[in-house]
């Protein structure tokens, strides 16, 4: 493990004002997505709509990193240029989803946990040949009645140690994210308590097998309520039962903290990351990794008019900017 390079690409990740757009969909997630909105669940079609992600203009301004997928990371452009190399000659990092998606949890109901961890050091090589910089492992709790369990958030939390000194030994950085479902009847203060019971378990294995923290970045869900039904919070206590969770829970030299979207309307997730940059100062470089927030008016705009690539990559310029803005601070409506 060599932490020089390890803290100098969180350093490249986490320049203020920039943040990370996930295009790291599954096939079926992207295909659910699709479906949707009529259009084919090809993998022409995945690869025709990634290249407009890839190939907009300008969103180096406001993105020093995109998030791949394992069929991603091998496709090319119309005109064959590789996705990797586009984003390489734009100075964007390449990231990879690094785990295998989730399996059912055994003995309990409803859980699930993330699988991956067999060949994970060989997939990691092969992605670091293509470029990757840094990589993602995702696991997902849902909040229901007594769950999650604390058996399932630990062995997550194992998984998450173990994903981690792996990718730190091939000196790529681990991106941690431990996500709490929006779906669910479930209240702020519910939120916040599973939220930050999850963030200890994670740490504590984190640091049990020796993970370099200030080489990781944790990517989490904010502190919200849950979706079903819709309970109207204000923004700004989403926005402080987030900060005083993670300031309570999180390291203070980890390297960084992203979030995801997570299903929040594009616009809250912008507000919300805004209103925590007006709290500061906060002890950890704070920006977004969207996905959804940033990508659902481009793939709506493409799936309706294909030919219109341009307004697809304008709005996806704006999502970006917005959230460019709102990682310092400085979004205004
Ligand atoms: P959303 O912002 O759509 O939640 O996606 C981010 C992500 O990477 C989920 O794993």
């Amino acid at each position: 493990m060599n932490k020089d390079i390890l803290t100098k690409t969180i350093a490249r990740l986490l320049l203020p004002g920039k943040g990370l757009l996930a295009i790291d969909e599954k096939v079926e997630t992207c295909d659910k997505r699709f479906e949707k909105l009529g259009v084919p669940t090809t993998e022409e079609k995945r690869r025709e709509y990634r290249e407009i992600l890839v190939t907009a203009p300008e969103m180096e301004k406001y993105i020093s990193g995109y998030i791949l997928f394992d069929e991603t990371i091998r496709q090319k452009t119309k005109d064959g240029r590789s996705f990797t190399s586009v984003l390489k000659e734009k100075g964007i990092e390449i990231g990879i989803k690094a785990d295998q998606g989730l399996i059912d949890f055994p003995m309990h109901l409803g859980e699930k946990i993330t699988q991956g961890l067999d060949g994970l050091s060989e997939r990691l090589k092969e992605y670091k040949n293509m470029g990757a910089t840094f990589a993602k492992w995702r696991a997902v709790f849902t909040i229901g009645e007594n769950i999650p369990s604390r058996d399932c958030m630990e062995e997550n939390a194992k998984l998450f140690a173990q994903y981690a000194l792996t990718c730190q030994k091939l000196n790529i950085v681990p991106i941690v994210e431990p996500e709490i479902l929006i779906e669910g009847d479930y209240s702020l203060e519910k939120s916040y308590e599973i939220t930050a019971q999850n963030l200890k378990l994670v740490f504590h294995e984190l640091k049990n097998l020796n993970v370099f923290i200030p080489g990781m970045i944790l990517k989490t869900s904010m502190v919200i309520p849950g979706n079903n039904p819709k309970i109207t919070i204000y923004d700004e206590e989403i926005a402080k039962m987030t900060v005083s969770c993670l300031k309570k829970n999180v390291p203070a030299d980890i390297g960084g903290i992203v979030f995801l979207s997570g299903g929040q309307e594009d616009e809250a997730a912008t507000e919300h990351l805004n209103l925590m940059h007006k709290m500061g100062p906060l002890p950890w470089p704070l920006t977004f990794s969207y996905g959804r927030a940033i990508q659902n008016k481009t793939l709506q705009s493409w799936a309706h008019n294909p030919e219109d690539i341009a307004t697809a990559q304008a709005l996806l310029l704006t999502a970006a900017q917005n959230n460019s803005q709102a990682s310092i601070g400085q979004y205004k409506k």
